[in-house]
């Protein structure tokens, strides 16, 4: 099955190395990021688990829930939890799904057959609390994961939400951001009071509304 933006993420019930999840219901009203991993005990995916632990804080304070799959089974998932915690120095603090007969994997179009007919691709949805899909990213088992900009894409869906603007390349939260062109400039004046800069008529330039 295809994901898109703006579908609601598929619900799904499977077991993790933190017990069952039901999907939606321990998404509850937080944001979420659910990514996969081709296999256990490789060394990219070891990076990755690794870092998404040591920067947990940082999903936390932006009230978003991560979780992690791979097609190997929960009890493998465990094991590769102890070298994981041994070689990147922090436990895995996140639950890990087990897919093994690639229920969720097919849900959420994980495998791509012309990649590999067995592995998992490295996907990220990032899922809003109205639980529709926010992003998706697709990244081959070769090249491991930014999780910084996923923080850095969180930022801007989580500012876009509240606010009638979009965020230009490479910003970071704190920066200028753009009026949508959606916006005619007699309601700006209401919503921007601060005002903002014409570059153009559609590129209106001010600053980040809610700092
Ligand atoms: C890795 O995580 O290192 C990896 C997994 C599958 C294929 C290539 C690399």
């Amino acid at each position: 099955m295809t994901v898109r933006l703006g579908d609601i993420a598929p619900d799904f019930t499977a077991p993790t190395t933190q017990g069952e999840v039901s999907f939606h219901e321990w998404l509850g009203d937080s944001w979420g990021v659910l990514f996969s991993h081709p296999k256990d005990f490789t060394p990219v995916c070891t990076t990755e688990l690794g870092y998404v632990a040591k920067i947990k804080p940082e999903f936390d304070k932006r009230n978003v829930k991560v979780i992690g799959l791979s097609v190997d089974p929960v009890e493998s998932h465990v094991r590769w939890e102890g070298d994981i915690e041994e070689t990147q120095g922090t436990a895995v603090n996140f639950p890990m799904i087990g897919d093994p007969d690639r229920t969720v994997a097919d849900l959420y179009d994980m495998i791509h057959e012309n990649a590999s007919d067995t592995l998992t691709v490295r996907s990220v949805f990032v899922i809003g609390p109205d639980k529709k899909v926010k992003l998706t990213l697709t990244y081959p088992a070769s090249t491991g994961r930014n999780f910084d900009e996923i923080l850095r894409v969180i930022d801007s869906l989580q500012l876009t939400a509240d606010y009638k603007v979009a965020t230009p390349a490479n910003w970071k939260d704190g920066e200028d951001v753009i009026i949508v062109p959606a916006v005619s400039d007699d309601d700006a004046k209401e919503l921007f009071p601060a005002g903002w800069n014409p570059v153009k008529p559609y590129l209106r330039v001010t600053k980040q509304p809610n700092r």
